[in-house]
């Protein structure tokens, strides 16, 4: 495991869109695993802004999503499609159609969940997968369980998902308690991971996640057996662990 301590969010920004527009350089046919969230919006901004310097192009690169809220369609501004749009696909050249994102309105979401392990599979391999962490160790959608889901599948919220989450709907209305994420196997199966942590509330996820048992109650913790695992965080993030 690569550990990068950094300053702040910008600093942990910059460094991870360098990192994926190394890999955009040596491969401009790659396809980017993508994250939604607060954490990786400064990612996505540099990578704009590479873009627009004529550093990087994404023409030709594909990307698969971590995860999406069931029952929230695409034009939902709160939905993770929405977000992608938003934050990157709409400012750069990539091309829409090789842009993924769960279904969050199939009508049948374990044959939602086997479409999407079929198109992992046939995008791999995942150059690079990017990923925030929640403060409870959930990565994607996957939250503390009695064990690791393995592939793509439903997985019902946790009450402090759900909080954190609130900020993004509005008071009183009522937040989704299911996604469909990717399983702990398909993240695992990148070929690099980038966990990106900024924050005081992530500082004991962390902790947990990077130096504590690998056991599913912390999803995260399964990255120490990442064979590229790079983790960029900001002081504070760190500020419980000996680093
Ligand atoms: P955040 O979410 O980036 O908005 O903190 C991270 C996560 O829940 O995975």
């Amino acid at each position: 495991m690569k550990i990068i301590k950094v300053k702040n969010y910008d600093e942990m920004s910059k460094i991870a869109a360098n990192i994926i527009a190394s890999k955009i350089i040596l491969d401009d046919h790659c396809t980017l695993g993508l994250a939604t969230g607060s954490t990786p919006i400064g990612t996505y901004q540099n990578l704009i802004k590479k873009y627009q310097n004529g550093d990087i192009s994404f023409k030709n690169i594909k990307t698969i999503n971590l995860d999406e809220y069931v029952g929230l369609n695409e034009e939902d501004t709160r939905s993770y499609r929405y977000f992608m749009n938003d934050n990157l696909f709409n400012h750069v050249d990539i091309d829409k159609s090789n842009t993924h994102v769960p279904k969050g309105m199939a009508q049948d979401m374990e044959q939602e969940s086997e479409r999407y392990n079929r198109l992992i599979e046939d995008l791999s391999p995942v150059s690079v997968q990017l990923l925030g962490i929640g403060e409870n160790g959930h990565i994607g959608f996957n939250e503390p369980n009695d064990y690791f889901p393995l592939k793509t599948h439903v997985e019902k919220l946790t009450d402090s998902t759900i909080k954190a989450n609130q900020r993004f709907f509005e008071k009183g209305e009522h937040t989704p308690e299911f996604a469909i994420t990717m399983g702990i196997e398909n993240i695992m199966s990148a070929q690099t991971v980038i966990i990106l942590a900024s924050g005081i509330k992530k500082a004991q996820a962390m902790r947990d996640s990077l130096q504590g048992k690998v056991m599913p109650n912390v999803p995260a913790s399964i990255l120490q057996l990442h064979k590229d695992l790079i983790v960029i965080g900001d002081e504070d993030a760190f500020s419980m662990m000996d680093i």
